[in-house]
Parts: C-alpha cells; sequence; structure tokens
C-alpha cells in the first residue's frame, strides 16, 4: 500500500482522531448483534495507545440523518469496546464544540475516549468544510481504520484528512493490501464467484473482475437474468428484464477473453420465498411455470465446488440464494465450505458473504473476510476509495 500509516508517523503524547467504522448491526433492544467491527479496530487502538497517543475514537451508527437521536447513540458501542479493551472508553455527548474539547483536554497519554455519532450532524455526510475544521481542531493528526466508510467522502472520512495529517491503521491497511493483492497481482488461477440479488447492483464488480479472473463463477438471483440472456425460461425467478441484453454482453466479453464463465446448471425453486413452502430442485431448463429459483442446486454447488478447489485466489461477494430461509441456504453454505477447504487465498467481501461465512462456521478458515460492505463492492470495482486517496502517500 502506497499510503503512510500509524507506523510512519510520531504519536507519543499527540492527540490522534481515529475513524472507525463501529456501524454495527443492533436487535430492537439496542443491543449488539455482532460486534466484528469493534474487534477488528483493537489493534490500532490498543497500538495507539500503548504508544502514549491520547486517542479520540469518531464513528457513524446508522443513518440518522443529522438529527440527535438515542436510538443511533454510540454509548452501547462505547460499552462493548471497554469490556474488549478492559479499560474505560468515556463518550462525550457531542461531535464538535465544547463537550468534546474539554473532554479531550482531560484525556491523557494511553487513554480512549469516542465521540458521539458523526451522523447527528447533516454536515458529516455534505463533507461541510468547517464541521470537518471543528473535527480536525480536536486532534493532532487523523488515523482512518474505518474501510467499512472508506467509500463516503463525508467530514470525519475524507474532509478531515485534508486539514490534519492522515494515515491508515492497520485494519485500513490489511483490507487495502489484501483486496489489493488478490486484483493486481494474485495466484493463479484466480477464481471469483458473484452473487446476489440484483445484476444491476453488480455490474461494475464483474465488469471489473471480467478482466482479471480466469474463472468467474454466478449465483443468486442475478444468475436469473444470465440463464434468461442464455434462453432459458426462469418461470416467476426475480430477474432483471431490462438487464438481459448487458447479462448476454458480459458473456460474450468473457468469450472473447478466455475467461471461463460458470452458471447454474440446476436451482433449488418453490413456489413462494417462504421456508415453509414446498420446494425442488430441476435443471436450468426445467423451471416450472410458477415456480421461482431461491437457491443454486447441489449439481451446482458440486461444480462450483471443484472450481474452487483447482483456484489459488478466491474472491467471493454474494450470496448463491435466499440464504436466511434454511432451504435455500445450502447453495451458499457450500460455497462457504469450498472456501474453506480450499488452499487458496480466500477473501469474502463484506456484507451477506461475510455473514454467511459465520453462520457456516468456517470464518477462521477464511483467508480475509472484509468488514466493508458497500467498500469492498466498490474496490472490486476498481474505484477509488475518497477515504484512501485522502490519506499522506509513503
Ligand atoms: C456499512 O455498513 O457498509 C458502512 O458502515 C457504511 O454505512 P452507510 O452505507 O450508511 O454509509
Amino acid at each position: 500500500m502506497n499510503k503512510k500509516t500509524v507506523r510512519d508517523i510520531e504519536i507519543g503524547g499527540k492527540r490522534v482522531l481515529v475513524r472507525v467504522d463501529f456501524n454495527v448491526p443492533l436487535d430492537k433492544s439496542g443491543n449488539i448483534t455482532d460486534d466484528t467491527r469493534i474487534r477488528a479496530a483493537l489493534p490500532t487502538i490498543r497500538y495507539l495507545a500503548e504508544n502514549g497517543a491520547r486517542v479520540i475514537l469518531a464513528s457513524h451508527l446508522g443513518r440518522p440523518k443529522g438529527t440527535f437521536d438515542d436510538r443511533y447513540s454510540l454509548k452501547p458501542v462505547a460499552r462493548r469496546l471497554e469490556e474488549l479493551l478492559g479499560r474505560e472508553v468515556p463518550v462525550a455527548e457531542d461531535v464538535v464544540g465544547d463537550i468534546p474539547r474539554r473532554a479531550v483536554e482531560r484525556l491523557g497519554e494511553g487513554q480512549v475516549m469516542m465521540l458521539e455519532n458523526v451522523r447527528f450532524y447533516a454536515e458529516e455526510e455534505r463533507n461541510d468544510e468547517k464541521f470537518a475544521r471543528s473535527l480536525a481542531e480536536l486532534a493532532d493528526v487523523f488515523v482512518n481504520d474505518a474501510f467499512g466508510a472508506a467509500h463516503r467522502a463525508h467530514a470525519s472520512t475524507e474532509g478531515v484528512a485534508r486539514i490534519i495529517p492522515g494515515v491508515a491503521g492497520f485494519l485500513m491497511e490489511r483490507e487495502i493490501e489484501m483486496l489489493g493483492r488478490a486484483l493486481a497481482s494474485p495466484d493463479r488461477p484466480f477464481l471469483a464467484v458473484i452473487g446476489g440479488a440484483k445484476v444491476s447492483d453488480k455490474i461494475g464488480v464483474v465488469g471489473n473482475l471480467l478482466e482479471k479472473v480466469d474463472t468467474l463463477i454466478i449465483g443468486g438471483g442475478m444468475a436469473n437474468t444470465f440463464l434468461k440472456a442464455k434462453g432459458f425460461d426462469m418461470g416467476k425467478s426475480l430477474l432483471e428484464g431490462n438487464r438481459v441484453d448487458m447479462a448476454r454482453d458480459l458473456m460474450d466479453r468473457a468469450g472473447a477473453s478466455g475467461v471461463k464463465f460458470m452458471l447454474p446448471v440446476d436451482l433449488v425453486v418453490s413456489r413462494a420465498a417462504d421456508p415453509e413452502a414446498e420446494w425442488k430442485v430441476v435443471p436450468v431448463e426445467g423451471v416450472p411455470e410458477d415456480w421461482m429459483a431461491l437457491d443454486i442446486g447441489p449439481e451446482s454447488a458440486r461444480l462450483f465446488g471443484i472450481a474452487i478447489g483447482e483456484a489459488r485466489t478466491v474472491v467471493w461477494n454474494g450470496p448463491m440464494g435466499v440464504f436466511e430461509m434454511a432451504p435455500f441456504a445450502r447453495g451458499t453454505f457450500s460455497i462457504a465450505r469450498s472456501l474453506a477447504e480450499s488452499a487458496a487465498v480466500t477473501i469474502v467481501g463484506g456484507g451477506d458473504s461475510a455473514a454467511a461465512v459465520e453462520k457456516a462456521g468456517v470464518a477462521d478458515r477464511i483467508t480475509h473476510i472484509s468488514t466493508g460492505g458497500g467498500a469492498s463492492l466498490e474496490f472490486l470495482e476498481g474505484r477509488q476509495l475518497p477515504g484512501v486517496v485522502a490519506l499522506q502517500d509513503k
């Protein structure tokens, strides 16, 4: 990575503003249901504290739309962080102004505090310069460890790095290196598995990966549009009729550049996306009129598994079916297991696929699971992430 990291700067005694992505899922009572993103930021926070920095954490949580709203307070996140760090993490009741300023003045070397949700101010998402300046005034240096929010050009991810020197934290560094190496210099064969509901969400990713991979596997709802383009009748399956030509074009491009393009050969179909509904496995040419595809079938999972087993780098983004429902989860879990069993460098790009490898119980056998959903997708599309661009070059 050509960006400076926390190792490249003097931090002892300095006030260090650290942007983390503590946008964690909460249940209806406000309990954290997955603390992966908090744990992923611990190495940076510990390193800074152990080296005598005064650590000021900033994050968003949810989308509170520019107003103070208790449901989006970062206090429960700070409590969880306290447990993990084994030290106190006071929360300033505000993001900018006198309250955080006084809290920072009280902060000793090696101590950690947290600002309230930066999205309590609409200026955050507008990347308002004055707001970024107020954030920057709290600190001497800026550390961005929020890979998950690096695709957002917001005040606390991008604006502040234009005012005080900004470097990457360890999580940010690892994410960029793992995803970057896979795209730039993968061990070959390089295989990508792309799934998810809609082609329209993944056009950029498929287009970019087609120029880099040896094999591309498409599954999930988006495969229906490709199967339609190949002339199969998809019954009541989710399908983007206006993307069929584009799907055909992507397959033609794969053919022209010698990329092996794999689609499901069989499907799990049902009359409704309902775990109680009757379901059956059919070949792709046999989807009944009133039925819909909700998962890849066992033969597809087997063939995809063989291809994954032959690869030396595998990137996976997007589930193979409606994996939240047990009858339609087998395809997704089977991909997760194939990645886990493979000797390849395996990279799972955030969001649903990260949840799937956790649920399949194989997360510890994956080389790298990204903490970014949208951010990892944009990275795989080959786009520059504003939160990374703004950091200092090496
Ligand atoms: C995420 O969860 O993907 C990041 O935290 C970004 O959140 P956002 O989509 O609300 O900007």
